[in-house]
């Protein structure tokens, strides 16, 4: 079984995103300022994910040619709508709903491709590139291995808009569940953090590499609630893995939920323990087959290196400067971890919380 097409011009597209998304994050706006602004340090309580939708997706948007067109809400907008349309009642009116989807979304992305190709005319040569430009010249380069076709463009922006936004906010959310529910990791955390970071400042990327307990706590994270649990792919040939038939062209999807809990693999798998990631260096990126929240090969996710700073960076910051509570007045105990419908695994129940300030003054600069 094989990657899905893999030519010149799609590694260079991809390259290209996965430096642009460095690049943007370190754009990004002061985590800690936008997600848990200074009024909720009086306790007012916040829902979690929706707080953190901002960052993560403006990261996104920023690299993203679509910026001027397209703006974060109804990047957002047109992901709820995908994520209703998959957990629809009947298959039909699923089929209808995700054409009628499908069609919106085709208009905004040919309005903003035409608005690129008439820009294109005026621009000079050696001028930076936008991803979009990459894309069209990638369609108009014909000694292409792989034609690139408008179609393709589109679902290309399409795969960004769609399912990569909320991921970051989905693993943040579930991270800080987990928290809330084990105060002596919780503990733990905010030690390292106050210990490497100290008071006086907020967290930020360039103390990640620092801080492998909270490295840790967001690789458990993925590992019990990866943002991705299924992941598709096609065979392109007849192949036999571990003796089952796989005729060519047969839609095979990965089970990474499921790998991430095999008891074959992994020693009490239910239970939300961190450690496991300091004992064994397991490896993130796709090395070691039972832990894969990013896939692998050559449609691995490039957003890994923005995910592994903004997921930590926006949790750490949240942990360095509050101590969570959960229910809209504080006084729930457990945070309830039920999971539900949707393309990145979301909560079934957002996480409603009560921040109290654990810091005093709130350090608002890094
Ligand atoms: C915690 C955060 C994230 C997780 C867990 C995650 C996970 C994944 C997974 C599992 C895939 C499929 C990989 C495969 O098929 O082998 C994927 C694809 C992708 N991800 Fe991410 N992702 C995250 C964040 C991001 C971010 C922040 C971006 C960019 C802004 C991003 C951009 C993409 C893109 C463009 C693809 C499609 C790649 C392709 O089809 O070739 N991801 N992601």
């Amino acid at each position: 079984m094989q990657d899905r097409r893999c030519s010149y011009g799609y590694k260079k597209v991809k390259r290209y995103i996965a430096n642009t998304i460095d690049f943007s994050w370190k754009h990004m706006c002061n985590v800690a300022n936008t997600c848990v602004g200074p009024s909720s340090g009086a306790g007012i309580q916040c829902n979690v994910a929706n707080t953190c939708v901002g960052p993560s997706s403006g990261a996104v948007i920023q690299c993203n040619v679509a910026n001027t067109c397209v703006g974060p809400s109804s990047g957002t907008g047109i992901q709820c709508n995908v994520a209703n349309t998959c957990v629809g009642p009947s298959s039909g009116a699923v089929i209808q709903r995700v054409k009628d989807l499908r069609s919106r979304f085709d208009v905004i992305t040919e309005r903003i491709i035409k608005e690129h190709e008439e820009a294109r005319k005026h621009k000079e040569i050696g001028e930076v590139q936008e991803l979009l430009d990459i894309l069209l010249d990638v369609a108009q380069d014909e000694s292409m291995e792989v034609n690139v076709t408008r179609e393709n463009i589109k679902a290309f922006i399409q795969n960004i808009f769609t399912t990569r936004t909320d991921t970051a906010a989905t693993t943040t959310e579930w991270g800080l569940a987990e928290l809330i529910n084990h105060p002596d990791i919780m503990k733990k955390a905010t030690e390292e953090i106050h210990q490497v970071v100290s008071e006086s400042r907020l967290i930020q990327e360039s103390d990640i590499p620092n801080l492998p307990y909270l490295q840790a706590i967001v690789k458990e994270t993925l590992r019990l609630h990866p943002a991705a649990p299924l992941i598709p792919r096609k065979s392109t040939k007849h192949c036999t893995v571990v003796g089952y038939d796989i005729p060519a062209n047969t839609h095979i999807y990965i089970n990474v939920w499921a790998l991430h809990r095999d008891t074959n693999h992994w020693e009490n798998p239910l239970e939300f323990r961190p450690e496991r990631f300091l004992e064994n260096k397991l490896d993130v990126r796709g090395q070691h087959f039972h832990y894969l929240p990013f896939g692998r090969g050559t449609r691995m996710c490039p957003g890994i290196s923005l995910a592994l700073h903004l997921v930590p960076t926006m949790l750490g910051s949240m942990i360095q400067c509050f101590d969570w509570k959960d229910g809209e007045d504080g006084n729930l105990t457990r945070v309830d971890m039920e999971e539900g419908f949707g393309l990145t695994l979301p909560r079934a129940m957002p996480l409603v919380c009560v921040p109290v300030s654990r810091l005093d003054p709130i350090p608002f600069s890094m």
